[in-house]
């Protein structure tokens, strides 16, 4: 196999095809079972408005939106608490994060038409600690700009068993994916695009 290629753009480090096929399949497999645990949901914004993406997560804390706004929380919407993060995805963490395990493992799910606004990571307690982000299934067009809002921006299409660490500069730099090309992949049976990142929260 050829070396994984690693890109820098905008202090986004990309690293291509991070995880193989049979990783991804497994990476996979473990969401599953996360997903059993705690299923998607559309989150709602404060405004009111469902988002296009499903979420869910893992870890001790997770991501949540609704009426009230959005937070970081211990206990799913219904109250029990969040699965366990998978070893096949705190591992990713290992290999290119820090010291100290991620408290969150956020999981966005893009089907058909889905995408992500442009956006800041700022609900975590500590931001010299990065997000690392992995895709899996179809294409997404991922969008990097800049700290404050506005300004240029620079995309790239993203594909399955891609890593991003998005830390030091660009760890507060506003990002989000446009759009999937869904059916890209064959990595997903029906289709989509799931993109995984794990989050230090605590401070
Ligand atoms: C996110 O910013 O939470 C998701 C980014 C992605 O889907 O690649
Ligand atoms: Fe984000």
């Amino acid at each position: 196999m050829a070396e994984p290629a690693t890109l820098t753009i905008r202090g986004f480090h990309i690293h291509r095809g991070w995880l193989d096929r049979a990783a991804q399949a497994a990476v996979l497999d473990d969401l599953r079972g996360v997903i059993a645990a705690a299923p998607l949901v559309h989150p709602v914004t404060a405004g009111g408005r469902a988002m296009s993406v499903r979420m869910t997560a893992a870890g001790r804390l997770g991501w949540v939106s609704d009426t009230k706004g959005y937070r970081y929380q211990p206990n799913q919407p219904g109250g029990a608490p969040w699965p366990p993060i998978p070893e096949s995805i705190l591992s990713i963490w290992r290999a290119l994060g820090p010291g100290r395990a991620p408290d969150c493992c956020l999981i966005n799910f893009y089907g058909a038409g889905a995408r992500m606004g442009l956006h800041q990571d700022r609900d975590e307690g500590d931001f010299s600690f990065p997000v690392i982000s992995l895709s899996l299934g179809d294409e997404g067009l991922f969008r990097m700009g800049n700290v404050e809002r506005g300004g240029k921006t620079e995309s790239i299409w993203l594909s399955s068993g891609d890593v991003v660490v998005m830390g030091g500069a660009a760890r507060l730099a506003h990002h989000g994916v446009d759009r999937i090309r869904f059916g890209s992949s064959t990595l997903l049976p029906r289709g989509g695009r799931v993109n995984v990142t794990l989050r230090a929260v605590a401070p």
